[in-house]
């Protein structure tokens, strides 16, 4: 898949081919706004412009440098903050960074603590974050109209609910349905406490990933009042969400270089220049085409081939990470090949690294 002699590794690759394959699969099956893409998995202003060449102008943010960098690039019309911050440094930048830009910034609010502090920094929307059983943020449904009101009263416009059901990403299939459906009718329950408090700006309710984007069904009285999915990860993917039945493929590899190989009559093995600080190991060891990787250390990732070869001394190998985000996120620049096996034609900066 890789020759790239000149590439100095670890280096992230991108097949424009195959991102822009990703994007139009999931923007056929959530168009427009009924998806909210989350900008977290790629950091990357030239892949979020190509997600609103394919439609979506609302985008979900995890880090405050995240909107900042959205809105001063002029990239999109709705950020959202997902998660929250009681920096007031940072709150006030992204209220900056919206007055100048005149794109929408909302934050997540799940105590009176970030709610006050979102006023206090000049931020205009917000939305309620709800806990919907992962142990992370949010606040209890029951919790969500005391808040609102409390948003309300401070001068900031409640635009809805997200509640983010990370830990049934990767449920077995047959489970998903009836798990995020028990997830979610707290969450709409809580959007119907409060929709009264703002009034007809009151409209969001936001959820999902790529783990789940496809059982938000239309016609369910709970599922398809999820109006926006916050899924990331299906721009790029990685080989955790690679081993469940998703219509994504494989965009973006870690490619390294083959520095040492060893042959035994015990086993032979080989090592590239790809390790603990070029992956994001949270979900475990990253995967390599038709081998077995045996462990990563800081630098290296030792691997033996299933037919018992080995790579020579010098040749690139292509390392599909576990978990994306976290990838992404140790890199500077992504280089982007027209098709896998060409050359590499521009470098993308992952401009969006850092908090
Ligand atoms: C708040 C929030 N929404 C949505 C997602 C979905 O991302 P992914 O597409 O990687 O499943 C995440 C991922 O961690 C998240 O933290």
């Amino acid at each position: 898949m890789v020759a790239l002699p000149e590439l100095p590794t670890p280096a992230l690759v991108l097949s424009l081919e195959v991102l822009e394959r990703n994007l139009a699969t999931m923007s056929a099956a959530r168009p427009g706004s009924r998806l909210r893409p989350h900008v977290k998995a790629h950091k990357c202003l030239g892949i979020a412009r190509r997600q609103v060449e394919a439609g979506h102008h609302s985008f979900t943010c995890a880090t405050p440098l995240e909107v900042v960098g959205m809105a001063r690039a002029g990239v999109g019309s709705d950020l959202l903050l997902a998660n929250e911050t009681v920096d007031s440094h940072r709150l006030a930048a992204m209220a900056a960074a919206e007055r100048e830009s005149g794109i929408t910034v909302t934050v997540a609010v799940d105590s009176t603590v970030t709610v006050d502090l979102a006023a206090a920094a000049g931020l205009r929307h917000v939305l309620i974050d709800v806990n919907v059983g992962l142990p992370r943020c949010g606040c209890a449904p029951e919790e969500a109209r005391s808040l609102a009101e409390r948003a309300q009263a401070a001068g900031l416009t409640v635009r809805g609910v997200m509640g983010y059901e990370g830990h049934l990403m990767t449920v077995p299939e047959e489970d998903k349905p009836r798990k995020v459906k028990a997830c979610m009718s707290s969450l709409v329950e809580a959007f119907d406490s409060l929709v009264d408090v703002t009034g007809e700006e009151c409209r969001i309710i936001s959820a999902g990933g790529t783990g789940t984007y496809h059982v938000f069904d239309n016609d369910d009285p709970v599922l398809g009042r999820i109006n926006e999915v916050q899924a990331g990860s299906y721009a790029l993917m990685d080989s955790s969400y690679g081993a469940q039945p998703l219509p994504f493929e494989q965009a973006l590899y870690v490619v390294g270089t083959a520095v040492s190989t060893t042959s035994r009559d015990s086993g032979s093995w080989a090592v590239i220049d790809v390790g603990l600080k070029s992956l994001g190991m949270d979900h475990g060891n990253p995967y390599i085409d038709e081998a077995t990787v045996w462990f990563c250390s800081d630098e290296h990732t030792t691997f033996s081939m299933n037919d018992g070869s080995l790579p020579a001394i010098g040749e690139r190998v292509a390392v599909r990470p576990a978990h994306i985000d976290p990838t992404i996120a140790l890199h500077a620049d992504i280089h982007v090949v027209p098709r896998w096996g060409e050359e590499v034609t521009e470098v993308w900066p992952v401009e969006l690294r850092h908090w």
